[in-house]
């Protein structure tokens, strides 16, 4: 459908989320306003459209594959955006999973971002409500090669990359690949937490050690600690007792850092080849469920204590979205 631009008065196809923006007025319902180009959206809204906000950026890692990385990673995105957070959700890995599962194909994906400097607004593709996603390829892969051959700041590139994109969203969310790769080195770079899903059938095998090696990686790859937003027991069952042990040891050491479990659901496994996310496949589901209480977990809690962040206000102002 085409729209007016507010600014210069072209007539236009909204397509990326800035274009649509909620303007507020006075002693009025907010109003949507739309614009053809950046230029045209700051002509209107000033650079403080862009500066309220200041993004919680979680890293969703581990390098074991198979953890429910993904799963989480497009769930608690979709959940927050549910709750009307503004939620960017960036594939990190090549294999480009969250596309897969939530059906979009961008033109242009991290590579664009990433190697040649793209703006990540232009390149976020708006997929739900408030949900915006920059997809990967295996074009990334190629990516990985471009960073390797940095003499400089090559596992910083990302955080330069993304420029002002965390003033746009209320959280930034990372999908990880399994390993500890120059992208991952990246992301978690940009990201000021880390949530760690674990397989509670991995666990069963291997114990608590498996996820403190993760964390002594990260900080050895980093030179710094880096805040853990939470470990995720996935894939649990209460039926095995192996899996409840796994749990409690981890709680043992994480503490209040250990979130509650997410159930082993064939739902959950379902809802990517239906292209939807736990809420719209089977809102009913104890996925869905476990999801959900993850996603209050994470709005209820502050950003870990190494942060200096604040959360943004409830009232922060408009926030530009495609429609
Ligand atoms: N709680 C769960 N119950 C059942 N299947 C799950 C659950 N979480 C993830 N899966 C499925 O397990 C597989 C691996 O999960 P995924 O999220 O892709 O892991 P990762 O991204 O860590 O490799 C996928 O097929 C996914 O649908
Ligand atoms: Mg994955």
């Amino acid at each position: 459908m085409l729209e007016t631009c507010t600014s210069c008065g072209r007539k236009f196809a909204p397509q990326y989320a800035y274009q649509v923006a909620m303007v507020p007025q006075p002693g009025g319902a907010p109003e949507r306003r739309f614009f053809c180009h950046l230029e045209c959206r700051r002509a209107a809204l000033g650079e403080a459209a862009f500066s309220t906000r200041r993004a919680r950026k979680l890293a969703i890692l581990n390098q074991k594959g198979g953890t429910g990385k993904t799963t989480t990673a497009v769930n608690l995105a979709a959940g927050l955006a549910e709750r009307g957070f503004e939620t960017l959700l960036i594939d990190t890995d090549a294999q480009g999973n969250v596309g897969a599962s939530l059906g979009v194909k961008g033109d242009r994906s991290l590579y664009h971002v990433l190697v040649e400097g793209q703006d990540a607004a232009d390149v976020a593709v708006p997929v739900r409500g408030s949900l915006d996603v920059i997809t990967a390829d295996a074009t990334l892969a190629v990516a990985e090669v471009w960073l390797a051959r940095l003499d400089q700041d090559r596992d910083r590139i990302l955080a330069k990359r993304m420029g002002s994109a965390h003033r746009r969203y209320q959280f930034i969310l990372l999908d990880c690949g399994p390993s500890l790769s120059l992208l991952n080195q990246n992301a978690l770079t940009y990201a000021d937490e880390v949530l760690i899903p674990v397989s509670c059938d991995y666990l069963a095998l291997v114990g608590v050690k498996q996820v403190l090696k993760t964390l002594k990686d990260i900080e050895r790859h980093l030179g710094h600690s880096v805040p853990i937003a939470g470990v995720l027991p996935t894939f649990y069952d209460a039926r095995i007792r192996l899996a409840k042990e796994a749990v409690a040891t981890l709680r043992g050491h994480f503490k209040d850092r250990l979130l509650d479990p997410i159930r082993r659901s064939t739902r959950l496994a379902e809802a990517p080849s239906h292209r939807q996310t736990i809420f719209e496949y089977d809102n009913s589901s104890t996925g869905a469920e476990d999801y959900r209480r993850l996603v209050e977990r994470i709005v209820g809690s502050d950003r870990p204590a190494a942060s200096s962040h604040r959360m943004p206000s409830a009232q922060a102002s408009e926030y530009p979205r495609a429609v």
